[in-house]
């Protein structure tokens, strides 16, 4: 079954969203199969965000990052990358339609709330680069 990384950002764990924002995936149909509250440090921040080196906006994005803690997920389901996508709305929250979560908790392009993988490469790399194997459950789960 098809799994994505998803990260609630430092303001959206400042802001007490992790709770809503769990709830939204979860009333999705999306099984949350490995959770980690954590803090990131700055080699990791540059591997995840790697794509983004030569852009003007990767030091801001590396020092925001790793500015406090962060809330890691893997999910579980059918379509869930590309259907996360859309759950969180455009990257740039001026852009993002209401009902989304950028749209509905999101101000500004840098304090986005959350990221998500945008390919099955990227969720596959970004996986592994958050959890080990033996993080993520193999659960069963009625919807
Ligand atoms: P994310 O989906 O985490 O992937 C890369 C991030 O870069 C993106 O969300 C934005 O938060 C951030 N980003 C994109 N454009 C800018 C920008 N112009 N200034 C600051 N951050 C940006």
């Amino acid at each position: 079954m098809e799994k994505t990384f998803l990260m609630i950002k430092p303001d959206g764990v400042q802001r007490n969203l992790i709770g809503d924002i769990i709830a939204k995936f979860e009333r999705k149909g999306f099984k949350l199969v490995g959770a980690k509250l954590m803090t990131i440090d700055r080699a990791l921040a540059e591997e995840h965000y790697g794509e983004h080196k030569e852009k003007p906006f990767f030091k801001d994005l590396v020092d925001f990052i790793t500015s406090g803690p962060v809330f890691g997920m893997v999910w579980e389901g059918e379509n869930v990358i590309l259907t996360a996508r859309q759950m969180m709305g455009a990257t740039n929250p001026k852009e993002a339609i209401p009902g989304t979560v950028r749209g509905d908790f999101g101000l500004t392009v840098g304090k986005n709330v959350i990221h998500g993988s945008d390919s099955k490469e990227s969720a596959d790399r970004e996986i592994g680069l958050f959890f080990d194997q033996t993080d993520l459950l193999n659960y069963s789960k009625d919807n």
